[in-house]
């Protein structure tokens, strides 16, 4: 999957990242300058989709994805793509569905990914979440990963809390109803930034 649809500058291999201490990943991962405004490189979006089918070309990876992207760059990467994107990864929760993308790509074939579906702050503390959660003897977490599933949207929650991971994974067993959906569907919040 290629990470951001912009090119950033290169900072050196970025192995065993998970080794070095959290500034340090992100000091070489999101390269800024004096100001904190990230440092692009010259390479346009088509030669980095480029670079990705040539893995595809040798057997290296079997299908190729994109994140980060809105509707407009996905069409463009579809118009230049000899291996069209079988994935999209965006961030996706309540407060922000990206329903029109979501429906763009189903309307395609392409899987959608959301990355961060628990972090938006606020998220877990919504009183909607915790009624739909306490009908469905479920937790919070549980109920927007369902409703993700429900969008047929794969959500790919992180945790380093052995509970949360079992918790997380078992979310697959929660099925909500129609109008439950309609209540989490309502928690949108067009003006969501983070
Ligand atoms: N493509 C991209 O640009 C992009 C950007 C951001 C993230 N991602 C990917 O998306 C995945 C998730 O991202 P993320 O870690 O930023 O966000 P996230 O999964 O939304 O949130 C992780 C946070 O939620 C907590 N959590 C997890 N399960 C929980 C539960 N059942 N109940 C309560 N809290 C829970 C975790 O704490 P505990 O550890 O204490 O459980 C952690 O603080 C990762 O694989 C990441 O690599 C991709």
């Amino acid at each position: 999957m290629l990470h951001w649809p912009d090119a950033w500058a290169y900072t050196g291999p970025l192995e065993d990242l998970a080794s070095l201490p959290v500034d340090e990943q992100e000091a070489r991962t999101f390269p800024r300058d004096e100001d904190g405004e990230i440092i692009a490189a010259d390479v346009p979006l088509e030669s980095a989709w480029r670079g990705l089918e040539a893995l595809h070309d040798d057997g290296l990876a079997r299908t190729l994805g994109i994140c980060n992207v809105d509707r407009e760059t996905l069409e463009r990467v579809r118009e230049f793509a000899r291996v069209p994107p079988a994935v999209v990864q965006v961030e996706r929760h309540p407060y922000r569905p990206r329903s029109a993308l979501v429906a763009y790509c189903h309307d395609r074939g392409i899987r959608v990914m959301a990355h961060s579906p628990l972090s938006a702050p606020g998220l877990l503390d919504e009183p909607v979440l915790a009624d739909v959660a306490d009908a469905r003897g479920a937790t919070t977490a549980q109920v927007v990963l369902a409703w993700n599933a429900a969008a047929g949207v794969v959500p790919i929650p992180s945790s380093v809390d052995e509970d949360h991971v079992v918790e997380n994974a078992a979310a697959a067993g929660v099925r909500l109803a129609a109008p439950e959906r309609a209540r989490i569907d309502a928690l949108e919040d067009p003006g969501f930034e983070r």
